[in-house]
């Protein structure tokens, strides 16, 4: 919420004892138009409460609410009060605030003392890391940021997913096609070119499937050999999910995959069946679902072993146990919504109070050219391509610049208009994906939002103000000049304003594209402000004033770049 809003919601309130300051604050929204206003209260909610009309509400409080510092007039128009701000006031004001505590800015207390785990990436061990898996990475990461900066504690999980019958397969495929092959010349990508095969001979051969249950069975006793080998298969897909991760900047607090929870789970079962809530079906062990309109939740197979929605209750009691979270955040894709609904409601079901705090954070598909992403059929997008691909257009694009840090550069660059593309749609929406739209360097992208914080370090650096400004500069920032009021100038502090509040509905929504869009209406005020007002005037006391919004433009711009996982480089 902007210091601003709340300040007018305690004003307004003053006369409207009906409502709390913050159900008001709530109210409050920017008129489209800014000759409209700068803030304004719609009055039909009121209505209801006072029994009057929506217009008499705001025409009572326009004769009413009159004196406020930091309002300058008010109208009363259609239902709503409309206040003019006093602009110069409220900007200052502003750029001061962030100015004088850069870090801080759009931060909150609201976390303290409350842990928030999210599990986040989690992708399948001998599988390759692909462009489905950078979603839930990054809009992972994002949550995380955007959670720390609101004051929680985060605690990342990486819920590998290295247990489950494809280790049986793996095991046979190894055995048939690889014992020939090097050990260190195995890849993930060797291990997916098995699976694949093993896919594609068992067609022909079902017996391969009843050896691979075999030796996935071996593995649940613990056998040496099948152990060995799994252990292995996870080091080489672990190698390359870590280059990933370094090359991405994220960062995991734990990964304790699925097989962590391996001898929690007769544990589990029997808290089950102790409540009562299983039911025995052909040799399946399930809870039944119905009376919720979901099909049952499978516990154990016909052969006893567990399966995902097994593992995921035993991980969710032990993180409870664990962390006592304020809430615990899964992102997944969408396909995964069901599975989730499912076993939240068996913890429910087991009397967890704690059930209402799980939530899933589910997102859209990312397709090729109409074709859903499969592992098994190897047609993948490996995002370790997808990186290096754009990281060498990046620099084809930067060629004709002379930067002593190019290679750096690109990376920074490259990874980031990957990284903010991915974020800048709603998460539910399924991506198609296309290496054009990743690439393109103009319009709403990476690139455009990384050179508008460019541009601010080069004016600043041009000041000599880059690496930061004294007590006694901001000091000298008037509050009193009409090149605060200026349309362009006063439109770009309007965005900053709302970047608290942006970041809040980010984390109420666990929703990253929220900044990630909100970063583009920076860029694009600050844009506008910059081909329109000279910077770098002779008046003092404009020139500092601009200096400032450009400085206040510069540190919005790193905080949310660095919530959502992209990089402000400071020249490119
Ligand atoms: N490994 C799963 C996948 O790649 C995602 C796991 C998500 N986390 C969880 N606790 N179920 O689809």
């Amino acid at each position: 919420m902007s210091d601003t809003k709340l300040a007018v919601a305690q004003w307004i309130q003053s006369f409207v004892p009906e409502m709390s300051v913050d159900q008001l604050a709530g109210l409050i929204e920017y008129p489209p138009n800014p000759e409209l206003g700068d803030l304004s209260l719609p009055c039909f909610k009121l209505s209801k409460i006072m029994r009057k009309s929506p217009q008499q509400i705001a025409e009572t409080l326009q004769t009413q609410a009159v004196g406020h510092p930091l309002v300058k007039h008010t109208i009363a128009i259609n239902g709503y009060f409309n206040l003019f701000l006093n602009r110069a006031g409220v900007a200052a004001k502003l750029v001061q605030e962030i100015l004088n505590a850069p870090l801080r800015f759009a931060s909150s207390t609201e976390g303290t003392g409350k842990k928030v785990v999210i599990d986040y990436s989690s992708p399948n061990i001998a599988k390759p890391f692909h462009v489905g898996h950078l979603r839930s990475t990054m809009i992972g990461n994002a949550l995380r940021n955007i959670h720390e900066h609101l004051g929680y504690e985060v605690i990342g999980i990486n819920h590998l997913g290295d247990w489950g019958t494809q280790f049986g397969k793996l095991i046979v495929a190894y055995h048939t096609y690889g014992t020939s092959v090097p050990v260190d010349e195995v890849s993930i990508q060797t291990l997916l070119d098995w699976y694949v095969k093993f896919h594609d001979d068992a067609k022909e051969n079902p017996a391969l499937e009843d050896e691979a249950r075999s030796w996935f069975t071996k593995l649940e006793n613990g056998d040496e050999a099948a152990t060995k080998l799994w252990q292995w298969f996870k080091q080489v897909s672990m190698d390359e999910f870590e280059r990933m991760y370094k090359k991405l900047d994220v960062t995991f607090d734990s990964y304790n995959g699925e097989s962590f929870y391996n001898d929690q789970l007769p544990g589990v079962v029997a808290s089950l069946r102790d409540k009562g809530l299983l039911r025995h079906d052909e040799g399946a062990v399930l809870v039944d679902l119905e009376a919720f309109n979901m099909p049952p939740c499978l516990i154990l197979k016909k052969d006893g072993s567990s399966l995902y929605a097994t593992r995921d209750l035993a991980a969710a009691i032990y993180r409870a146990q664990t962390y006592a979270f304020e809430k615990c955040i899964y992102v997944t894709g969408s396909p995964q919504i069901l599975h989730f609904q499912q076993w939240f409601k068996v913890i429910e079901m087991m009397g967890f109070d704690w059930h209402n705090k799980l939530l899933h954070v589910p997102f859209g598909q990312v397709s090729l050219g109409g074709e859903k992403f499969s592992t098994r059929k190897g047609n993948v997008v490996l995002l370790e391509d997808l990186i290096s691909q754009t990281i060498a257009k990046t620099k084809e694009i930067m060629a004709g610049r002379a930067l002593p840090n190019a290679d750096e550069l690109a990376e920074q660059v490259g990874i980031g208009a990957v990284v903010f593309g991915d974020l800048s749609h709603n998460r539910m929406k399924d991506i198609v994906f296309s290496w054009e739209d990743m690439l393109n360097f103009e319009g709403e992208t990476g690139p455009y939002v990384q050179y508008s914080y460019v541009r601010t370090c080069s004016i600043l650096r041009k000041a000599e103000l880059l690496e930061g400004m004294s007590a006694e500069w901001i000091a000298m920032i008037s509050s009193e000049h009409e090149a605060w009021e200026e349309g362009p100038a006063f439109a770009l502090i309007q965005e900053l304003v709302r970047f608290p509040e942006r970041v809040q509905q980010a984390a109420d929504k666990l929703e990253p594209s929220i900044i990630t869009r909100h970063l583009i209406d920076i860029a694009q005020a600050f844009n506008h402000f910059y081909h329109t007002s000279q910077i770098l005037v002779d008046d003092e006391v404009v020139r500092i004033i601009r200096l400032s919004i450009v400085a206040a433009v510069k540190n919005t711009l790193a905080l949310g770049l660095r919530m959502i996982g992209v990089a402000a480089p400071e020249r490119m």
